[in-house]
């Protein structure tokens, strides 16, 4: 199949819809970049369109599609009811990064979410995504437009890696802007359940609804001691080793100038190292990628799956990546650092004694 590759920025925005929206009703691919990532839209209410998105991706097919709406009303007829919490969230944080789940309605078919009964909805507020959204009538089902186990899009050039002859047409759109997934709630039950930590975080959820519980799956210590905590997380995909460069990859924490030293004695001309601008000039051997900015959370969001694609790019057989702070969206950062290092977490006394995590 030959992709087509259409530039947003061509100044033909209600050209590109036009054509994405064929493309979409022929139950063919796009993809499109959101604030977040970059999606692989589909009609979300095709059994058949759903099912090329799962091979497109090479995507277990028990691991269920997001819904991208263009218009708040468009939410209601997906679901069974809108109860009060999701009409707050909507009030607060539509168009926006917040992704709900709800009991889905008849129309909205199995093959969308992976056999569950609820359904995952957000309304992006990319000012191309929501354009393209408004241009069709169906909701678009929209994973992140990797390969299945690769780091999610945060540029065209990443789709393009992934997914040059498997879709029907790119919209590329520059540089997205948060760089992580959505953050996503489960409104399902009774109190609100964080099942993805994004950019909005608990705390803002909790300022709105009161309180909001944490699916015990995706914290940080399952993720570094690989509990089974409650069986299988809530958001099917959580469960997969996602976000993965190819190489073995250790979060190393600890006191930055001795972390440093100890990482640079280890490391060789094929070892990657992941560390905050300001601490790059430490480091002595390596190949050393900066990943934003301590003094600034968001940046180093923004630039996580580039530096985790690029490990991949320099063939490193050995990645090590500083910690970084949890506070604001860090808390989602390190969700997927230390995910993308399979819980690998280690102090630099432990690195010196040769340890290297699990
Ligand atoms: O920011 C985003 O959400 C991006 C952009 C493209 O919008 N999309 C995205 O989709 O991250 P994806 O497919 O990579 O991740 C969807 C996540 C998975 O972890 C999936 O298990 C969860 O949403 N999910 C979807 N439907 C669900 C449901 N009904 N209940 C629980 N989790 C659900
Ligand atoms: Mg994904």
């Amino acid at each position: 199949m030959r992709t087509e590759i259409l530039r947003a920025d061509s100044g033909d925005l209600l050209k590109i819809c036009e054509r994405a929206a064929a493309v979409w009703e022929a139950g063919g691919l796009v993809a499109f970049p959101t604030e977040t990532v970059y999606g692989l839209g589909a009609d979300g209410l095709s059994e058949t369109a759903a099912s090329r998105i799962y091979a497109a991706k090479n995507r277990p097919s028990d691991n269920p599609l997001i819904l991208h709406i263009g218009r708040k009303e468009d939410l209601a007829p997906l679901v069974r009811v809108v109860p009060g919490s999701a009409e707050k969230l909507m009030d607060a944080f539509w168009p926006g990064p917040l992704t709900m789940v709800l009991p889905k309605a008849d129309i909205v078919p199995f093959e969308t979410t992976g056999g569950l009964s609820t359904v995952a909805v957000r309304m992006p507020s990319h000012p191309v995504a929501n354009a393209l959204l408004k241009s069709t009538r169906v909701p678009i089902a929209a994973p992140s437009a990797n390969l299945s186990g690769r780091p999610s899009p945060t540029r065209a050039a990443h789709v393009i890696e992934d997914m040059d002859g498997r879709i029907d047409l790119i919209v590329d759109g520059g540089d997205v802007g948060i760089g992580l997934e959505s953050t996503i709630v489960d409104l399902s039950g009774e109190i609100p359940v964080l099942l993805r930590p994004g950019y909005i975080t608990r705390e803002m959820l909790s300022e709105v609804l009161g309180e909001v519980l944490m699916d015990p799956a995706v914290t940080k210590d399952a993720i570094i001691h690989r509990v089974e905590v409650s069986g299988t997380p809530k958001a099917p995909g959580m469960k997969y080793r996602h976000y993965a460069p190819k190489a073995p990859l250790t979060v190393v924490y600890g006191d930055p100038v001795r972390t440093a030293e100890r990482i640079s004695s280890l490391a060789d001309e094929r070892t990657a190292v992941i560390a905050p601008e300001e601490h790059i000039h430490l480091y002595t051997r390596g190949h050393v990628l900066p990943m934003g900015r301590l003094s600034d959370p968001e940046s180093v969001a923004r630039d996580l799956y580039d530096v985790l694609r690029t490990c991949d790019a320099i063939n490193a057989s050995r990645i090590y990546a500083e910690d970084f702070t949890e506070a604001d969206m860090g808390g989602a950062v390190m969700n997927r650092l230390l995910k993308a290092a399979g819980g690998n977490y280690v102090s630099e006394e432990e690195l010196n004694r040769g340890g290297c995590g699990k």
